[in-house]
């Protein structure tokens, strides 16, 4: 066997790889375990790979480690508008249906690039939106871009790329969205730059969907080229989580060679030529799509309850995410009351504007959500969880001031509440206020110190206190 470790021992960092990266080596693909174990065992602070071995089926790694581990496991393999049909597919067949949609209402575009690796993926997204929306300063485009390797992400940021990157991509994409940046590289432009916000996510254990990681209310998800790499049952329950994080209407593309539709019940199947992606579409968007395709009699008045007010309005073409909007507005329950939505709102009463505002952001309508909350907050002032969502959808938005004002109000009302200290640490991070910054990440790390590891940490979604702890490290730096 490679590396001189002996069978019982891959089979224990198999397991371990598996359960904590999803990444599935069964014993034909021992050797490659080996050699990337091989690889990390320096940069993870031992001699030897059998003593990194044994630590590993024995110990927690910290996501420092995991991280490191990762990057010597994982392939990084990728490049611009790769496989053309998939994103011919994004452009007309989701995207220019759904903006004719929402220019209208909302104006608004979620997309996420999972497993996006150096993001030449997330850039081509970025690029795809600014084709189809020759006016996109007036909306708000977020692409967010996560990948478990922060080698990659870190590449992914500082967005340089040689002649590799761009192989089979057409010749506009360099001489439109490309600068020289030294010898043969070519530096992405600022403005498809600002549309892309990378960050580590693990698809095996981190939470999705989530408020806090932005993962919610997603209108298209990427995740190609990552689920091989899975075990089976990693990849059944990353399938079901992305499925959570996409809106009703909203598309998951996969590499059609990766996964069969099998692993994809929850969804419809749509095929345009050799592409497939697969629709979220609830039973309230098919009853949707079933009504509209009969034409209505003027003044379809016998339609029943909520939904007839979203039917009458809906345009010829079947828009799931339309008739969506007065159902939610109307009957808040059903919307969060799906498999994975968070259980702080499940003993909240259905009336309640803070449902609702929860509700709307899960689905991504923000500034909708942001209305509702305010509307929550008119009622009570005194709950730190309300400013919290408040903070959190301002963030969203791009509003980083006024976020930073309602996590103040949070702390006002609960020295303790550790993610508003985290909330904080990062934006002032960002505003490029250091000191401020450490302040708050100083006092999150003494907050969880004194906090059980596997605690889950409230309004979270599930992230484990032990979680918080890593990412509040990394951000600090210590
Ligand atoms: C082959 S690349 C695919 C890149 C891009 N999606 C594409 O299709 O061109 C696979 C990516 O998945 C990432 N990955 C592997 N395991 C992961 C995990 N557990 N969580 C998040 N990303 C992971 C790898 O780091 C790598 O960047």
């Amino acid at each position: 066997m490679g590396a001189g470790l002996d069978r019982a021992l891959l089979d224990a960092v198999s397991g371990f790889v598996a359960e904590r990266l999803g990444l599935h080596f069964p014993e034909e693909r021992w050797p490659d375990l080996a050699r990337g174990l091989a690889n990390a065992c320096r940069e993870l602070g031992f001699e030897e790979p059998d003593a990194c071995a044994r630590r590993l089926a024995t110990c927690e790694l910290t996501v420092r480690q995991l991280e490191t581990l990762a990057s010597h496991l994982t392939v990084g393999e990728t490049c611009f508008f790769r496989d053309p049909a998939s994103f011919e597919a994004l452009e007309r067949q989701i995207l220019l249906p759904l903006v004719a949609r929402r220019a209208e209402a909302g104006r608004t575009l979620r997309l996420w690039s999972a497993g996006c690796c150096t993001g030449e993926e997330a850039y081509s997204l970025a690029i795809t939106c600014l084709r189809v929306l020759p006016d996109l300063r007036s909306w708000n485009v977020s692409i967010l871009a996560t990948d478990i390797n922060p080698k990659f992400l870190a590449k992914a940021e500082a967005g340089v790329y040689s002649e590799w990157s761009f192989r089979g991509a057409p010749a506009w994409l360099r001489e439109r969205f490309f600068s020289p940046a030294g010898g043969k590289t070519v530096s992405i432009d600022s403005a498809v730059r600002s549309l892309v916000r990378f960050g580590y996510l693990n698809l095996a254990e981190d939470a999705y969907p989530s408020l806090h990681n932005g993962t919610n209310g997603m209108d298209v998800v990427f995740c190609r080229n990552v689920l091989m790499y899975f075990t089976p049952e990693h990849q059944r329950r990353v399938a079901a989580s992305l499925h959570r994080c996409l809106v009703d209407g909203g598309c998951l593309l996969v590499n059609p060679a990766e996964a069969g539709t099998s692993l994809f019940p929850m969804f419809v199947a749509e095929h345009v030529g050799d592409v497939c992606f697969y629709r979220r579409t609830s039973e309230a968007g098919r009853v949707a799509a079933r009504l509209v395709s009969v034409p209505l009699p003027p003044g379809a008045g016998g339609l029943p309850g909520a939904m007839a007010a979203g039917m009458v309005e809906l345009p010829v073409a079947v828009d799931p995410l339309a008739s969506a909007a007065p159902m939610v507005a109307s009957v808040p329950v059903p919307a969060v009351e799906e498999p994975g939505a968070p259980e702080a709102v499940a003993g909240e009463s259905a009336a309640s504007p803070l449902v609702l505002a929860r509700a709307l952001a899960d689905q991504g309508r923000l500034e909708e959500a942001l209305a509702a909350c305010t509307g929550a907050l008119a009622a009570d002032r005194t709950d730190p969880t309300a400013h919290f969502l408040h903070a959190t959808i301002c963030h969203e938005l791009g509003r980083l001031e006024e976020a930073v004002v309602a996590l103040g109000r949070v702390l006002y009302l609960d020295q303790d509440f550790v993610l508003a200290h985290h909330g904080l640490g990062g934006l002032y991070r960002r505003l490029g206020k250091r000191k401020q910054a450490q302040r708050h990440l100083a006092v999150a790390l003494e907050l969880l110190a004194a906090r059980d590891r596997d605690a889950v940490v409230p309004e979270s979604d599930g992230m484990t206190c032990g979680r918080l702890l890593e990412s509040v490290r990394v951000l600090a730096g210590v």
